[in-house]
C-alpha cells in the first residue's frame, strides 16, 4: 500500500505515529521556512506540515513546485497542531514531512475542486471526474451506495431474490419510446433496450420465483426534466399469490426502513392513500404534494349566476385558501401571481382573490359584482378566517385543476411550506385502466397493458371502457411520483381482451406480446408489483430536485454525455456491418 492511513482517519491519540499518506493537493501555503500542504482523498483532508531544518532542502523544493490537484505520498510523523482546526475532523493533529514523492503531477483543473466551485453545469460535466472529486458530489455518491446496500438488505431479509434481467430485449410498452440497437448477424432487425424489465418479472412468477426484485437500468426516449434521465435506475419488484394490499404492505415497510435505516427518520403511522379520482378533485394532480393543505374547493354554487360572466360560463370555479397571508398580498404581488397563471405553460385567462381583512370585511378583484354577503359565501365554504388570502381560478375542468396545481405548488413555495427535510408519503389508488388519446382516438393504457382491471368494474370493459379502474398504485411522497405499479392479468383471455381494447389486432399482439400470453396457459399465479424510481428516491433523500447530482455519468439536458461525447456518429463500416443508411435529418 502507498499509504499506512486515510486522509480523514488521524486524530490527536495517533500522535508520534509514523505514517504514510497519499492523496490530491488541495491547496499549499509558503510562508517562506514553512510550509503546508492540505491533503485530500475521499475521506478527508490532513495538513502536512514541512519545515527548514527539518526536512531536506530538497523536499522543501518540491513541495514549493506542487500545484493543485497534484498527486502525492507523504511519509512523516503525526504531531498535536498549535492551532486547532475544529472544523475538520483530523483538525487536532498535523503531519511533519520528513519524506515526499510526486506521484502524478496535474494540469491546472478547469475549474475548483471546492464544496461550492467557480465551474459551471457544462464545464463540469465535461469534466465529470474532477466534479466527482467535490465533496457534495462524493457525498450524494456515498448516499446512493447506502440506500442501494439497505434495499438489498430488506428485499434480502423478505425473502427476494435479485435476479437479472436481460438488456437486448423487444419492445417494453411503458409509454416512451424504445432506444433500438440494430442486430449485426440478423439484417435489418433491432433490439430493443427495455423501458423496464415489466414482462421478464412476470415471466419470473410463472417460473415460480414468488419474490423478485432487482436494481436494474432502464431506458426510455423521451423529454428529459430534473426527475427523468434516459437511463435511469428502477427497484424492481414483483410478488406472487398477494393482494394489492399485500404489496402496499410489503413496499410501505420497504420505504420506512430505508428512511430510518439511511436517513434515521423514522416515518409513524400507515401511509395515507388517496384515490385517483380526490387527487384530481382535491389536488388536481395524481401526485399530490400533502405536505401543505390548501385543497381546492368547488366555488360554482357561491359564485355563478350573480353577472360575472367568467365564472357563468365556466364549468368549474375553483378555490383555495392560504391561511393568515392576505396582508403580506400587495397588489404587486397578486399582478404577480396573476402573471404566473397566464404563463402560457399554465395558460389560466386570469386569477381573481379575495382577502379576508382584519376587520371582517372582504375585499376582492371582483368586488363590482359580489356583495359582502356573497363574499362571506366564498370565505365560509374554503373555511377561511380573518387574514386569509382566496385565490380562485375558473373555466374548463381538467384545466382549471392543472392549473390551479401549479398556482396551488408555487404558493406552497412562496409561502416555504415545502421544506426538503419534511416527508410525506401518500399512496394513490384506483387509477383508470384506460385513458383517451385525443389525437390517435384510441385509449392507451394508464400504467401499462398488463394492469388488471377491478374485479368489480370487469362488467364495463366492454360497454363503458374509459370508466373501468385498475388495481394500479402509485408512492407519492412529497408531491413527487417515488414508485408505481400494480396487481397484473394472469388470464389470456382477459390481456387478449386489454390488447384488443388498446387497438392491437390479434396479429399484433401475438407478434408482440405472444410469449407472455403462452405463459399464461402454463400456470401462471396471480401477481402483481411496483417499481421506485431508485434516483429519485435518491435525490429525495438527499433534499435535491435534480437525480443528475446522484448518478456518477449522467447526461445533460439534451440527452448528451458532453464527457465522453455521446451520441456521436459512428464509422461508415460499422454502419456497412449493421445494414444501414443514414439519412438526411429534415
Ligand atoms: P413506471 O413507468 O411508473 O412503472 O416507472 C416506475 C418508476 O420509475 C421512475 N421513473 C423514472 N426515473 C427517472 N427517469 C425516468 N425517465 C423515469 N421514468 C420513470 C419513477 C416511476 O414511478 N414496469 C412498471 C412498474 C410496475 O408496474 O411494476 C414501471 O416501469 O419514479
Amino acid at each position: 500500500m502507498l499509504r499506512t492511513h486515510t486522509c480523514g482517519e488521524l486524530r490527536i491519540n495517533a500522535v508520534n505515529e509514523e505514517v504514510i499518506l497519499s492523496g490530491w493537493v488541495q491547496r499549499t501555503r509558503d510562508k517562506g521556512g514553512l510550509i503546508w500542504i492540505d491533503l485530500r482523498d475521499r475521506y478527508g483532508i490532513t495538513q502536512i506540515i514541512l519545515e527548514e531544518g527539518e526536512t531536506t532542502p530538497q523536499i522543501l523544493e518540491t513541495a514549493r513546485k506542487l500545484g493543485r490537484e497534484f498527486v502525492i505520498s507523504v511519509t512523516g510523523k503525526v504531531v498535536e497542531r498549535q492551532s486547532k482546526n475544529p472544523k475538520i475532523s483530523t483538525g487536532d493533529i498535523e503531519i511533519r514531512a520528513t519524506k515526499m514523492e510526486v506521484l502524478n503531477p496535474a494540469k491546472l483543473p478547469p475549474f475548483t475542486i471546492e464544496d461550492t466551485t467557480d465551474g459551471g453545469e457544462d464545464l463540469r460535466m465535461k469534466y465529470r471526474y474532477l466534479d466527482l472529486r467535490r465533496n457534495p458530489v462524493r457525498q450524494n455518491l456515498e448516499l446512493r451506495h447506502r440506500l442501494a446496500k439497505a434495499v438489498r438488505d430488506y428485499m434480502d431479509e423478505h425473502n427476494f431474490l435479485e435476479v437479472e434481467t436481460p438488456v437486448l430485449i423487444k419492445s417494453t410498452p411503458e409509454g416512451a419510446r424504445d432506444f433500438v440497437v440494430p442486430s449485426r448477424m440478423h439484417a435489418g432487425e433491432f433490439y430493443a433496450l427495455p423501458q423496464s424489465p415489466q414482462t421478464f418479472k412476470q415471466l419470473l412468477m410463472v417460473s415460480g420465483f414468488d419474490r423478485y426484485f432487482q436494481l436494474v437500468k432502464c431506458f426510455r426516449d423521451e423529454d428529459l426534466r430534473a426527475d427523468r434521465q434516459p437511463e435511469f435506475t428502477q427497484i424492481d419488484c414483483e410478488m406472487a399469490f398477494v393482494t394489492q394490499e399485500d404489496i402496499l404492505q410489503t413496499f410501505e415497510g420497504l420505504t420506512k426502513y430505508l428512511f430510518e435505516k439511511v436517513l434515521q427518520v423514522p416515518l409513524s403511522g400507515a401511509f395515507p392513500r388517496m384515490s385517483y379520482a380526490d387527487a384530481m378533485r382535491l389536488y388536481g394532480s395524481d401526485k399530490p404534494d400533502i405536505r401543505f393543505d390548501m385543497k381546492f374547493v368547488e366555488l360554482n354554487e357561491v359564485t355563478q349566476n350573480k353577472g360575472f360572466k367568467v365564472f357563468d360560463s365556466a364549468e368549474l370555479v375553483l378555490g383555495i385558501c392560504a391561511k393568515g397571508v392576505a396582508e403580506n398580498y400587495s397588489r404587486k404581488k397578486l399582478d404577480a401571481l396573476t402573471k404566473f397563471v397566464k404563463r402560457p405553460q399554465i395558460g389560466a385567462k386570469g386569477l381573481v382573490y379575495l382577502k379576508c381583512n382584519k376587520d371582517g370585511s372582504f375585499k376582492s378583484s371582483v368586488d363590482k359584482f359580489y356583495s359582502q354577503d356573497d363574499l362571506k359565501k366564498w370565505a365560509d365554504k374554503l373555511g377561511a378566517e380573518v387574514g386569509d388570502l382566496i385565490l380562485v381560478l375558473s373555466g374548463e375542468t381538467n384545466h382549471t385543476r392543472k392549473a390551479m396545481n401549479e398556482l396551488r405548488l408555487e404558493m406552497g413555495n412562496q409561502l416555504g411550506l415545502r421544506k426538503n427535510d419534511d416527508f410525506k408519503p401518500l399512496w394513490v389508488l384506483d387509477f383508470p385502466l384506460l385513458e383517451w388519446d385525443q389525437e390517435t382516438e384510441r385509449y392507451h393504457a394508464m400504467h401499462h397493458p398488463f394492469t388488471s382491471p377491478k374485479p368489480e368494474d370487469m362488467d364495463k370493459l366492454e360497454t363503458n371502457a374509459g370508466q373501468v379502474r385498475a388495481n394500479a398504485y402509485d408512492l407519492v411522497i412529497n408531491g413527487t411520483e417515488m414508485g408505481g405499479g400494480s396487481i397484473r392479468i394472469h388470464d389470456r383471455g382477459i390481456q387478449e381482451q386489454m390488447f384488443n381494447l388498446l387497438g392491437f389486432t390479434e396479429e399484433e399482439a401475438k407478434a408482440q406480446f405472444g410469449f407472455l400470453m403462452d405463459a399464461f396457459e402454463y400456470g401462471a399465479p396471480p401477481h402483481g408489483g411496483i417499481a421506485f424510481g431508485f434516483d429519485r428516491l435518491c435525490a429525495l433523500f438527499g433534499g435535491q430536485e435534480t437525480i443528475r447530482d446522484f448518478i456518477a455519468f449522467p447526461k445533460n439536458n439534451a440527452g448528451k454525455d458532453v464527457m465522453i461525447d455521446t451520441p456521436s456518429p459512428i464509422a461508415a463500416e460499422q454502419l456497412d456491418e449493421l445494414y444501414l443508411n443514414i439519412q438526411e435529418k429534415k
